[in-house]
């Protein structure tokens, strides 16, 4: 039988009740730190140890937290449809609850790459990337994370995804980031859209929107159990 296919467009906010913060709220990771000085190519050539070490902090946290109920609703889903999960974040939190099938925008956490050649990944043994830490090649390891002015390779498999949708969920996220924020685009005009995300979002300009303004952990489940008892 076919099963119909949900995609899923996640953010911080999924992860918010974990305990890792997000970037643009209150609180938020770009209210201590300057985009420019810790995400961004030229601040990796300028200051190396402070972007390093933003991120070595950001990954010892990650070991220190676990998926919360939103991350399990959606590995939940897959016993009834195709579950495709396009995340922003860095972390593996959809991964470490269960999900099968997640492709990461940003990069990931747990993941470095050779400076001079970009398809050169390995994972990192624990949380701390150090300066001399090299490639195959020679040249210094860095975050696998995709950096402001850095192109988002992943975007036309993710958009190819987003094309085929029967289902559309977009959870935790300020959809203030492209080219992300544009995938949305992409749905199939007539396909239901969930959101779930308790800020104040302009989302006029999405079709056949249904706005759950709750927190990811309880709205999630909620509406995986809807979902589940085959109500779209
Ligand atoms: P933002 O920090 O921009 O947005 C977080 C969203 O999560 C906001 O819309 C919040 O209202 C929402 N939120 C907060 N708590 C929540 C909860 N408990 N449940 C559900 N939603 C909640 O984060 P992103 O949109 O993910 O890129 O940011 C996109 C990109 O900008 C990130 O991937 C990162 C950042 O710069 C890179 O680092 C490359």
């Amino acid at each position: 039988m076919h099963r119909k296919r949900i995609v899923a467009l996640t953010g911080a906010g999924v992860s918010s009740e974990s305990g890792i913060r997000t970037f643009r709220d209150s609180g938020g990771l770009w209210e201590d730190h300057d985009i420019m000085d810790v995400a961004t190519p030229g601040a990796w050539e300028r200051n190396m140890d402070l972007v390093m070490e933003f991120y070595n902090q950001r990954r010892k946290q990650l070991y220190g937290v676990s998926p919360n109920a939103a991350h399990f609703a959606l590995v939940e889903l897959e016993r009834e449809y195709d579950v495709q999960i396009i995340t922003q974040n860095v972390d593996d939190l959809h991964e470490q609850a269960g999900s099968t099938q997640v492709m990461h925008l940003h990069g990931e956490l747990k993941k470095v790459r050779s400076s001079v050649k970009e398809d050169l990944v390995y994972p990192l043994e624990g949380w701390e990337l150090k300066r001399g830490d090299l490639c195959e090649l020679g040249s210094q390891l860095r975050p696998h994370v995709v950096w402001f002015g850095e192109a988002v390779t992943m975007i036309p498999a993710a958009a190819e995804l987003c094309s085929t949708a029967d289902i559309f969920l977009i959870i935790g996220t300020s959809l203030n980031v492209y080219p992300a924020a544009g995938l949305v685009s992409y749905v199939p005009s007539g396909t239901p859209v969930y959101l779930i995300d308790p800020g104040d979002l302009g989302v006029a300009h999405i079709p056949n929107l249904t706005f759950i303004k709750e927190k990811a952990g309880t709205g999630t489940p909620r509406l995986v159990k809807q979902l589940l008892q085959g109500n779209p």
